[in-house]
């Protein structure tokens, strides 16, 4: 089984971007104990702060994975070009969120991925990853 984990923008700055927000751990050490609780899928892991770079990796691997666990960060507010990609490829999307975006900001209370992916999970910190993997799986 094959699942890839795509995080947006500034989310290579976990662990010390507004950890009250996004907690303390960086996203590297977290997605090493997932794949070594999950080693019988294979878990890649792909982040871009380019809005481009994220397509260009939903398309590479929409038709051949089993899953995508997708995070478009900041993007998921603003972008009809990764929402159209969502919606081109045959691969499902779980749509993930580390903080509770409804008790945020009213600008991250609408995506535009959010109706074209199989499910969405936020708010749970990190764990939503695994959610989100334990529904594929
Ligand atoms: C986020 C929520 C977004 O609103 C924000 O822009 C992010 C992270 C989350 O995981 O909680 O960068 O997607």
């Amino acid at each position: 089984m094959k699942i890839i984990i795509i995080n947006g923008p500034n989310l290579n700055l976990l662990g010390t971007r507004e950890p009250d927000v996004y907690g303390n751990q960086t996203f590297e050490n977290y997605l090493k104990a997932l794949q070594l609780k999950y080693n019988t899928v294979q878990l890649d892991y792909f982040q871009s702060n380019i809005e481009g770079r994220l397509i260009d990796k939903i398309q590479e691997v929409g038709f051949s994975y089993d899953g995508i666990i997708l995070n478009a960060a900041a993007y998921t507010h603003t972008s009809i070009g990764i929402a159209d990609a969502v919606k081109a490829i045959t691969t499902p999307v779980i749509e993930v969120h580390i903080s509770n975006t409804f008790a945020r900001e009213e600008y991250r209370q609408h995506s535009f991925l959010s109706a074209n992916v199989k499910g969405i999970i936020i708010g749970f910190g990190m764990k939503s990853y695994e959610l989100a993997l334990q529904s594929l799986l």
